[in-house]
């Protein structure tokens, strides 16, 4: 399974390039306003910072939302870099634009995935990533679990090369899940990846080697 962090953080992006697990990072325009990134130079600029720290794909989403403007500006963003994947909205001219891009040689993350059929329209139209907001889901008591379970089984019935990008996973047990149900891809924040390592058992198994290990008088 593939570690993207979700953030435009570039702390967070590197701290979780620190640890060494980090194969991507997701961005969308919410989490770029957040970090106070605005006008075109700058996001253009925020996208190649990103690309330097991570070794492995970055998704940079247009705010197009009709085919040409969507062609345009994410030709554009694929220029920047050769990790860039071009995030793209599961909208009519999205999925005419996925395809456009596919033939094309651009890779596209299809984002705001909620349901089977869309992602099964994502992969027709040859994304390269979807993106299934299981989070979002959960939020309004939907089972978002059950969308990447069915979206693993629809995939496999048909040897999709499409990788599904579990998104919008808010804590560990997403993660576990995920992974459980083959995901390809996870992509959360941060508290996501680090907690991982924790367990109290650790924590307390640690805390008395250590105390053993003074009688050693290394
Ligand atoms: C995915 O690429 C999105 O950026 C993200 O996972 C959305 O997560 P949220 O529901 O926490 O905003």
């Amino acid at each position: 399974m593939k570690f993207f962090i979700d953030t435009a953080n570039l702390d967070q992006i590197q701290e979780a390039q620190d640890l060494g697990v980090l194969d991507g990072v997701t961005t969308n325009p919410s989490l770029m306003a957040k970090e106070g990134i605005t006008g075109k130079a700058n996001i253009l600029e925020h996208y190649k910072k990103i690309c330097e720290i991570v070794d492995g794909d970055v998704s940079a989403e247009v705010v197009a939302t009709e085919f040409d403007k969507m062609v345009e500006e994410g030709e554009e963003l694929a220029k920047l870099h050769d990790q860039i994947v071009v995030k793209i909205p599961m909208i009519k001219d999205g999925v005419k634009a996925i395809k456009y891009f596919s033939d094309n040689g651009i890779r596209t993350n299809c984002t705001l995935v909620f349901s089977a059929g869309q992602a099964l329209l994502a992969a027709k139209a040859g994304a390269a990533y979807v993106s299934p907001f299981l989070g979002r889901l959960d939020d309004i008591s939907t089972d978002g679990l059950q969308l990447i379970a069915d979206i693993r089984l629809i995939y496999d019935n048909y040897d999709f090369g499409t990788e599904i990008l579990a998104a919008s996973i808010r804590h560990t047990m997403h993660v576990v899940n995920c992974a459980k149900l083959g995901a390809d891809v996870m992509t959360g924040p941060l508290s996501s990846i680090d907690g991982l390592l924790k367990h109290p058992l650790t924590d307390s198994g640690l805390e008395k080697f250590l105390s053993d290990a003074k009688s050693f008088n290394l």
